[in-house]
């Protein structure tokens, strides 16, 4: 092929993927954010953890990290972090693969059961990487709203399934509205959807249960976890799945770089779950100062916050979003805008801060809304 017919075939290559929308909606970058705590600043945008202190994170990344040789390849390292994930999440080791995040886990699935011109199916509004996933499978994705009190609408859900669907994707509490399906209507869908199911658990450990526990009778159930959110490691991109064996063995080894997770995001996902009481602690705080966050934002006039299982507030206002949102920016509160969530307008997502963030978000909604 001539230098030139090679460009105009990579041309038309990035085009068709651009209108395939397998694009990831860049997080938008905003300045100034390096050392955000000592500057007040209220980073409340991406679901962070900050109840884990930074010195104390830092203190367990190096005990785990002693004994590093980052000229070897990772070794063991996969197979210590699959033994104590295990023993975290109660299923035998067979049953879990380790990816680089929960995002990669999901796009491994995708790969794993979707073709061209198949379906996937998920609800309406949630999490964005299953588009993306979907997208880059060339394969086509459904979404069924959920009802107006943020429910599953499991007869909408199942009539839309073709036999080119293939997976359902369930974010389970859901992002961004931030509630728990009901674990019956999870079991009832893992029996009637003829498919894989995948239940999305990043946010679990703020929830009241798991849906893994299904796995042991449904074998195409799939439930995906991180180290992200409850663990507060999102920098260092560790997750989880939890699956059959025999799925778990093909996504490990089948639809999987060779090494998909570095050395030392495995050793310190091994250290943090070997100091898992710490975690659990923060977790509890966290639950604690969400309630107290849900009532504050409740008490503003102009102000609705919705109850939640997850460490985020999903909110709506009476005034215009980006008002409200570049307002909140201008006194140092960053959050995620959302917008029309069902039948409410000007939604925006809070990530549960320390007291203080909460503090300076609800100060600064009380002078913007009422
Ligand atoms: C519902 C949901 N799933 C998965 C993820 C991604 O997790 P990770 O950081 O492990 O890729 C997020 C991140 O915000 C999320 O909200």
């Amino acid at each position: 092929m001539l230098k030139s017919q090679a460009w105009k075939w990579v041309k038309r290559k990035l085009k068709m993927m651009r209108l395939n929308q397998a694009f990831k909606e860049p997080y938008k970058r905003i300045e100034g954010l390096s050392n955000f705590e000592n500057q007040k600043v209220a980073k409340l945008n991406l679901n962070e953890n900050f109840f884990i202190p930074r010195e104390k994170l830092f203190e367990l990344i190096i005990e785990a990290l002693e004994d590093l040789d980052p000229r070897l390849y990772p070794q063991d390292e996969g197979e210590t972090l699959r033994d104590k994930i295990s023993e975290y999440v109660d299923f035998p080791a067979d049953n879990i693969v380790i990816g680089n995040g929960g995002d990669e886990l999901l796009e491994r699935i995708a790969h794993l059961f979707l073709e061209k011109g198949e379906q996937a199916i998920t609800i309406s509004p949630t999490f964005s990487t299953y588009r993306f996933a979907v997208n880059l499978q060339r394969a086509k994705l459904i979404e069924v709203p959920l009802r107006e009190d943020f429910s599953l609408d499991v007869d909408g859900l199942l009539s839309n399934v073709t036999p080119k669907t293939k997976v359902l994707f369930l974010c389970s509490p859901n992002n961004p509205t931030a509630n728990q399906f009901e674990i019956d209507e999870i079991t009832f869908i893992s029996e009637s959807f003829p498919g894989v199911v995948v239940v999305d658990e990043a946010y679990v450990e703020f929830a009241d249960y798991s849906a893994a526990p299904l796995i042991k009778k449904y074998e195409n159930l799939i439930v995906v976890r991180t180290f992200s959110k409850a663990f507060g490691l999102a920098g260092l991109r560790l997750g989880y799945c939890i699956a059959d064996t025999e799925i778990a063995r093909v996504l490990s080894e089948g639809v999987s770089p060779p090494f998909p997770v570095n050395m030392v995001s495995l050793k310190v996902g091994a250290k943090i779950l070997e100091n898992i009481a710490l975690f659990k602690e923060a977790v509890l705080k966290i639950r604690k100062e969400r309630e107290k966050l849900v009532k504050a934002l409740n008490d503003i006039n102009g102000v609705k916050a919705f109850d939640s299982k997850t460490n985020f507030v999903l909110f709506k206002t009476e005034k215009p979003l980006d008002d409200v949102y570049n307002s909140l920016l201008q006194r140092r509160v960053i959050v995620r805008k959302i917008g029309d969530v069902l039948g409410f307008q000007n939604c925006l997502r809070a990530t549960v801060g320390l007291p203080w963030m909460n503090a300076k978000l609800i100060d600064a909604l009380r002078e913007i809304c009422s």
